[in-house]
């Protein structure tokens, strides 16, 4: 007797956490992208290729901007084979090299008339630097999707209505900014320690959503708009350089409060893109296909207009 009430209150239990936790609401709408050009950053893997995938499946042109060539234009082809859309190209994009960005944005203004949907949805939680100098976490995360949409940005006012979308994390809401740490390190947390990279690893994710809230301000009247979210508990590669032992437990507990698959975990970001009239929402952050607050810090303007000036500053904007 006692066994089995135990048993269904681990049930009751299990069941809440499941609802509290899961994401799993799938985006319904029917856009069609005929005629429209995406860019996915990160798309030959995880939920970009998901993404990616879901764009072409609509009939859009999908540019898979992604540093591995071999594993770019694998992913590529896979799409093409899957969704019989043969406009799915790879483009060359290292976010850990401004040189790149800027060679990536060159390339692609030449080559393409057009950009309706630039989905930064690239990132890592890698020690070491990039080519610049730059803590890694804070190169690949922030400045360097900072860099690519500040690049790409006429064009996408030139292609209006059209829309950026940042895969950010519910992680954001344990990172803090620490602007000396910047400052002094061009760095977002220094050491190399698992507990180091989580912690730069959420403080970027949370550059992600104070860029969304202060680009949307900077595009207001453009009929661009902009949207962070997060994509739910998802098994990827992402955890590819955190430790055997912490990654297996960080799976453990992801896996029991029921990680979805990367299909599962591009439903915001086609939410975020597609979903019609959400463009007084431009700006804000959503989990789940469903508009979340964030807390108080992740949208300060004050913070917010900080972090960009810095920004600006490390990839020589100004
Ligand atoms: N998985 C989750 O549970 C979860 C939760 C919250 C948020 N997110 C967010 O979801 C997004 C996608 O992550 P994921 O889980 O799909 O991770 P993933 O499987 O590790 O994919 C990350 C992608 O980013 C690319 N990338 C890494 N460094 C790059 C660089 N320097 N230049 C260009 N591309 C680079 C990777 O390329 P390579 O294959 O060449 O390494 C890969 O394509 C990220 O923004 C992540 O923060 C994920
Ligand atoms: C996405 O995040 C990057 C880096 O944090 C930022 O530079 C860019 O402006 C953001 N774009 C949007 C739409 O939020
Ligand atoms: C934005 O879109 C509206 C409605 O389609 C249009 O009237 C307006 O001229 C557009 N503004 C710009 C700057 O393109």
């Amino acid at each position: 007797m006692i066994l089995f009430l135990v048993i269904v209150a681990l049930l009751v239990v299990y069941f809440i956490f499941h609802r509290i936790f899961v994401h799993r609401k799938t985006f319904t709408g029917t856009a069609k992208l005929h005629g429209k050009t995406v860019i996915v950053t990160g798309g030959n893997t995880g939920i970009g290729k998901a993404t990616a995938s879901a764009m072409a499946a609509r009939g859009g042109r999908v540019i898979l901007a992604c540093r591995s060539k071999q594993k770019g234009e694998e992913a590529a082809r896979e799409i093409r084979m899957e969704t019989g859309n043969e406009n799915v190209i790879f483009m060359q994009l290292d976010l850990a090299s401004q040189k790149s960005i800027r060679s990536f944005a060159e390339s692609f203004l030449k080559a393409e008339r057009r950009l309706d949907l630039l989905i930064n949805n690239a990132a890592l939680a890698s020690p070491g630097r990039t080519e610049d100098g730059l803590g890694m976490i804070l190169g690949v995360n922030h400045i360097g999707p900072f860099l690519l949409t500040h690049l790409l940005l006429d064009r996408l006012k030139a292609c209006a209505p059209s829309r950026v979308v940042n895969v950010s994390s519910c992680g954001h809401d344990l990172g803090t900014i620490d602007f000396d740490c910047i400052n002094t390190h061009k760095a977002l947390a220094l050491g190399s320690s698992d507990a180091d990279l989580f912690r730069a690893y959420t403080n970027s994710k949370l550059c992600n959503v104070l860029f969304t809230h202060q680009l949307a301000k900077r595009l207001e009247g453009t009929n661009v708009t902009c949207y962070s979210l997060h994509p739910g508990s998802v098994n990827t590669e992402l955890g590819r350089d955190i430790n055997e032992w912490t990654t297996r437990i960080l799976k453990a507990i992801v896996g029991w409060f029921g990680a979805t698959d990367p299909v599962s975990g591009a439903q915001t970001t086609l939410y975020c893109a597609l979903q019609e009239d959400i463009e007084h929402l431009s700006g804000r952050y959503f989990s789940d296909c469903q508009l979340v607050q964030v807390k108080p810090e992740a949208r300060d303007d004050g913070i917010a207009k900080k972090l960009w000036d810095v920004s600006e500053k490390l990839c020589g904007m100004s």
